[in-house]
């Protein structure tokens, strides 16, 4: 155990008789960037704060270890290993970015002194010096996130939770905020980080799990998560209904949409397959109006495993017959 940062096994948690986190398994090696995938309501905060100490697990789930301390009798130390930000900003715009950080650093006991070096220092990290004295209500989304994140790192945590750092971001903010998610983990810290977007946890996480309805879905690395749905395809779309019908007689292999008057050929998306597959057509005379690559993305994965089909709320099973 001595390298997970984050241990849990057989999570469970109930609201009333909402089952919120049904058996969810958590393993986070050190120094590595996990994501947790999952559509809204899907319990992702639920899990952060079950992790982070600030709501506890159902009895009757596993044991919990986060920075090899045992939640359930060492919580104390747990707290001391982790940092959070939450969904929701910690933030208090009524006072300036700098009191928000000198507040964060009397909350970890630090000296006076230190607490100021400590708040100079992520302040100028961040790129809030210039904001520093100004109230937190008038930063923008952005700042706010990057004050929120400052705010976290001052107990100088190992373990940071970051409940959807990026969401109602800018693309440049965001990627901002994926560069200090970077530079924390060259630090070697350990990045427990939710997300709802897709390109993001590809970005940036070692490995990736999709938490749908309350059990994890599925679970690797970018690429195998990928490998787990049907492969890319060619779409080749016609005008004219008789080079359509040509077509399909010629790429009998392709899946026929006469509605669109399209033909699907399952492809890697390479040079050399779409060349063969032109040069089909081309021998019978044929041209395509348009031609389209598909190559599997995470955005195929979340939906096949986190679709309609995979959460059909029990009324409308019943009503499947
Ligand atoms: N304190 C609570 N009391 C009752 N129900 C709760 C409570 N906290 C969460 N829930 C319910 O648990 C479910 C999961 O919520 P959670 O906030 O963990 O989801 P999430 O994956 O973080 O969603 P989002 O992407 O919207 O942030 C939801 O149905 C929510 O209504
Ligand atoms: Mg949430």
């Amino acid at each position: 155990m001595s390298n997970l940062a984050i241990a849990a096994n057989g999570l469970r948690k109930s609201y009333g008789d909402k089952v919120v986190l049904d058996g969810v398994d958590l393993n986070v090696p050190e120094g590595t960037v996990f994501s947790l995938l999952g559509p809204n309501g899907a319990g992702k905060t639920t899990a952060v704060k079950i992790l982070s100490t600030l709501v506890s697990a159902d009895p009757g789930s596993g044991s919990i270890h986060v920075g090899g301390h045992d939640l359930s009798t060492d919580p104390q130390a747990a707290r001391a290993a982790i940092g959070v930000t939450g969904q929701f900003s910690a933030v208090d715009g009524l006072i300036t970015g700098e009191e928000n950080m000198l507040l964060m650093a009397d909350l970890h006991h630090l000296s006076k002194r230190e607490g100021r070096r400590t708040a100079a220092e992520l302040l100028e990290r961040f790129d809030l010096v210039e904001a520093a004295k100004k109230p937190a209500s008038t930063y923008s989304g952005g700042m706010k996130r990057r004050l929120d994140i400052a705010m976290t790192l001052v107990g100088n945590p190992r373990i940071i939770f970051l409940d959807e750092p990026t969401t109602g971001l800018d693309p440049r903010a965001r990627h901002n905020m994926w560069q200090i998610i970077r530079e924390l983990i060259t630090d070697g810290v350990t990045v427990f980080l939710t997300t709802q977007y897709l390109d993001e946890a590809d970005e940036l996480a070692d490995r990736i799990a999709v938490l749908n309805n309350g059990t994890i879905v599925a679970q690797g690395t970018a690429e195998e998560l990928k490998r787990l749905i049907p492969g890319g395809h060619v779409r080749l779309r016609f005008t004219d209904p008789a080079a359509y019908q040509n077509a399909a007689a010629v790429l009998s292999d392709a899946a026929p949409d006469d509605e669109a008057l399209a033909l699907q050929l399952p492809s890697d998306g390479s040079q050399r397959e779409l060349r063969s597959v032109l040069d089909r057509l081309d021998s019978a005379g044929i041209e395509a109006d348009e031609l389209s690559v598909h190559t599997p993305d995470l955005d195929d994965v979340f939906f096949t495993l986190t679709g309609a089909g995979a959460g059909i709320p029990a009324q409308s099973k019943e009503n499947v017959r």
